[in-house]
């Protein structure tokens, strides 16, 4: 029996090169070796970014297309939105009456988010509750392995103390202690040398067009110590450099040597990684516009899902509720 596994993503923005590094290639991956369900958290959108619903409507399916065309396999796994499954919801609200506030009060993701997301309204009883929501997402489906950034660690332990907590008070182990997986991946830097996000309006979307493509790749930060071509650059100092070690490892050591050399002026080294990424964007960008020709299969996609983590995880729910005597 393969061990299950869960992990979720959610809908506020397009999706970009960081998600296709960080994430959605080792989603693809893992799929060989565990029985794995992924989520469009749409509730947890709508936690923060409520209002929004258009947006989180919208990208709920974008972000299911770019899914489909990074390689996740419907026949594989399990895909499926959060919402159509009503067991998370109601297996919160239970999870929320055994959390205490300090722990949720504490949580380092949600002090940040208070002090650094000013445009939204945060301050409301439900982003407070965010990880018991994701804990229920995890011990409905008694996942063991949850494939997440280190962003999220933070909230994977709240999920195994919530789990024994329910342990400790109802006398009774009913969740495995699910396990952060924590794959090495690139950490990649956006446009203007910030972390790649949304917000900071520096990304390349997986949906970019290759003249967007070339466009944004020509605005990268390189080596700011290099004025002409001559000049000897550093690129372990220069952005460009490492999306070449990230997308095209093969060219390293040429880009590395025309560059220390100063045989290659920035203008063309961004030319030629606006090839590269375009290279490997185009597959993607083909299974996408082929997806988003034909939005009912991927409706029909996630409603076939939704059928197979509802089955899933509906045994959960009932023996957690007789465990604590509900009729
Ligand atoms: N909070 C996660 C994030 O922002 C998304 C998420 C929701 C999740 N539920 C989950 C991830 C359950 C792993 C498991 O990335
Ligand atoms: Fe960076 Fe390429 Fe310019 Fe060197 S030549 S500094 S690697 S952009």
């Amino acid at each position: 029996m393969k061990k299950r596994l869960l992990s979720g993503m959610r809908p506020t923005g397009p999706l970009h090169l960081g998600h296709l590094v960080g994430a959605l290639k080792n989603w693809a991956l893992l799929q060989g070796e565990y029985d794995c369900f992924f989520m469009v958290a749409d509730w947890h959108a709508h936690m923060s970014e409520y209002e929004r619903p258009g947006e989180i409507r919208k990208y709920t399916l974008d972000n299911v297309i770019d899914w489909l065309s990074c390689g996740m396999d419907a026949q594989r796994s399990t895909l499926f939105v959060q919402s159509h499954i009503e067991e998370h919801t109601e297996l919160h609200l239970l999870l929320s009456n055994i959390t205490p506030l300090g722990w949720l009060e504490r949580c380092p993701t949600y002090k940040e988010q208070l002090r650094e997301l000013k445009t939204r309204d945060l301050h409301t009883y439900g982003f407070l509750g965010y990880p018991v929501l994701q804990a229920a997402d995890i011990l409905i489906y008694k996942a063991q392995a949850v494939p997440v950034g280190q962003d999220q660690l933070a909230h994977l332990e709240l999920t195994r103390e919530i789990a024994r907590r329910f342990q400790h008070i109802y006398k009774k182990k009913v969740f495995p202690e699910p396990k952060g997986i924590l794959t090495e991946t690139p950490k990649l830097l956006g446009i203007d040398n910030r972390k790649m996000s949304k917000s900071y309006n520096n990304f390349i979307a997986l949906s970019d067009t290759p003249d967007e493509v070339r466009r944004k790749t020509a605005r990268m930060i390189t080596d700011p110590q290099r004025i002409k071509k001559s000049d000897p650059g550093h690129p372990p100092v220069c952005n460009v450099f490492s999306y070449f070690k990230t997308f095209k490892p093969q060219a390293e050591k040429e880009v590395y040597l025309y560059c220390t050399r100063g045989e290659i002026g920035c203008t063309e080294c961004k030319k030629r990684l606006a090839g590269v990424l375009n290279e490997v964007l185009a597959p993607i960008r083909q299974k996408r516009e082929e997806l988003t020709k034909h939005k009912s299969k991927v409706l029909d996609i996630l409603k076939q899902g939704g059928k197979k983590a509802k089955k899933a995880c509906a045994g959960t729910l009932t023996e957690v509720k007789k465990l604590i005597g509900l009729y």
